[in-house]
């Protein structure tokens, strides 16, 4: 047995070494205990999600997107064309922002290291996502200046950043304190807002319109990429919905009902502008009508996973497939893409 209180031999201005930690010291915030110490683990459940998230490992350049130059250049309509572009443009936009939200705000704020190492892999995985978007348009030889701007000009893509960003920036102020209550508070409902609607839905929901032309046979290239990203935005709100369970536990705060009903309409209303632009008339079997409608159904499902009432009661699941792009295996690779089994861990549960 050591005798952790011993100082023998130790130099003059040495510190005697500190105690070890106790697991049940450990707190998602606000935590003492050594964050450079990975275990024992409190939370076990985290470095699972590390060890799946390492499953689910590709490169852009491993999808053939031969196709897609094709159908870009010769199939598609001018509707289909504005849709693609606009989808692409708001998500190149939105991983930028993810990436630094998780990597700038959220991480630091972390006292248990289990937990960082997940989130490192989410900094990782959100800057292979914005890789993803650019071999898409370098590979069409979209105008960059143009793409890349569009979220500037387009006021309904413009908008649904803004959200993001006045809801984000509040958690990375310097100034923020996670022990004054009205701080804190702030601080969850900034990454309920990234876990449950920026990711949760708005990703989640907001590859469908590609996913509609990938059905059709079009963009099967940029389908499938865009799989793979899903699947990792899948762990992503799942975990960040279990941080936030964990921390409302562990800091004994209840959400503020009605400021996150006013997070689901604020959300709600942007989708449904946004949709309305990249889907100004149906495509055949999407529409915008159909995409809001599937945002409500499954921003009842997020709520749910907070003990939150549904915001919006009765909304349908008009896409049920989505759930299936999200569990690709490789059965799902059907197309003329590298049959590689990337995914060998189960179904993902959210
Ligand atoms: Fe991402
Ligand atoms: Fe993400």
């Amino acid at each position: 047995m050591l005798d952790w209180e011993s100082t023998t031999q130790l130099p003059n201005n040495a510190t005697p070494a500190p105690k070890p930690v106790n697991v049940e010291d450990k707190r998602v915030i606000n935590g003492e205990t050594d964050v450079n110490q990975l275990a024992p683990f409190k939370y076990p459940w985290a470095w699972e999600y590390f060890m799946n998230a390492n499953k689910n490992h590709w490169t852009p350049l491993d999808i053939n997107m031969a196709q897609d130059v094709h159908d870009y250049h010769h199939r598609l309509s001018s509707a289909e064309k504005h849709l693609y572009e606009n989808v692409l443009a708001y998500l190149t936009t939105s991983d930028i922002l993810a990436m630094r939200n998780i990597g700038l705000a959220v991480m630091e704020k972390m006292t248990a290291p289990e937990l960082q190492i997940y989130q490192a892999r989410q900094v990782y995985e959100e800057s292979l996502h914005t890789w993803t978007y650019q071999h898409c348009i370098e590979t069409l030889n979209l105008d960059q200046q143009e793409i890349y701007n569009r979220y500037r000009i387009v006021p309904q893509i413009h908008h649904k950043i803004q959200i993001a960003n006045q809801r984000l920036n509040a958690a990375m102020s310097p100034s923020i304190n996670l022990k004054n209550h009205d701080d804190l508070h702030e601080f969850i409902m900034s990454y309920l807002f990234f876990a449950a609607v920026f990711e949760g839905c708005w990703f989640y929901n907001g590859f469908s319109p590609i996913f509609a032309l990938q059905r059709r046979g079009l963009m099967r290239g940029t389908g499938e990429q865009l799989q793979y990203i899903l699947r990792d935005e899948a762990m992503h709100f799942s975990f960040g919905l279990k941080v936030v369970n964990q921390i409302l536990d562990e800091e004994n705060i209840t959400l503020d009902p009605q400021a996150v009903m006013e997070m689901w309409h604020e959300s709600e209303a942007a989708e449904m502008a946004y949709a309305k632009y990249i889907l100004p008339q149906p495509i055949l079997g999407y529409s915008s009508d159909y995409h809001s409608e599937q945002f409500r159904f499954i921003a009842n499902r997020r709520a749910r996973a907070i003990n939150q009432p549904e915001p919006f009661p009765g909304a349908k699941n008009v896409s049920p497939w989505l759930d299936e792009q999200a569990n690709m295996r490789k059965e799902k690779n059907f197309f003329e893409s590298r049959v590689i089994e990337y995914q060998t861990g189960a179904s993902l549960e959210w």
